[in-house]
């Protein structure tokens, strides 16, 4: 996976659009109108940006250093469970943002960049798998 080419693809998609938060919800909604009912109190959309902001912050950080992504995206797998929002629709979260960044950029996404796109999900993908497994067999 090309660390560098996930954060040009996020610095591109600041500069195109500014704030991603709408875009981003709009898509996971319409994928999942189901979990649209979990942000019933948020009327502000803080929630929805400070989770959006986190999820961005995490994937800056694997794509660098990856010092504290692998450790917050495990934490909150379980965190989200427990509010009824299992792993199978927690993993959907990341391919949404490839889809709504790609979609932003449109003729400026390059395949470098659904190169480095496809690794990183796949990654995050196999990471979540893993915890998902540990987590049924606790609860088994
Ligand atoms: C489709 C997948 C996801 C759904 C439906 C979802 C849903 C939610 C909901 C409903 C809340 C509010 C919880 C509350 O009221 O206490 C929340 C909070 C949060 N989520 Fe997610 N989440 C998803 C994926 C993710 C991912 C992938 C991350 C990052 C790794 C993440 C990080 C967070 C964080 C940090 C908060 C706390 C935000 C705050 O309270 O300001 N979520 N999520």
């Amino acid at each position: 996976m090309n660390g560098a080419v996930i954060l040009e693809t996020l610095e591109r998609v600041a500069g195109k659009c500014g704030d991603p938060t709408p875009l981003v919800y709009d898509r996971l909604f319409t994928q999942h109108p189901d979990v649209k009912a979990f942000f019933v109190l948020d009327t502000d959309d803080g929630v929805k940006g400070h989770m959006l902001q986190e999820a961005l912050e995490n994937l800056i950080d694997y794509s660098g250093e990856g010092q504290t992504a692998g450790h917050f995206i495990r934490a909150e797998l379980v965190n989200h469970d427990n509010l009824g929002i299992p792993p199978d629709v927690f993993r959907t979260f990341f391919p949404v943002l490839r889809d709504t960044f790609k979609e932003v950029l449109g003729d400026e996404w390059t395949a470098e960049m659904e190169t480095a796109w496809r690794g990183l999900l796949a990654d995050l993908d196999g990471m979540i798998a893993e915890e998902a497994a540990g987590m049924a067999n606790a609860g088994a």
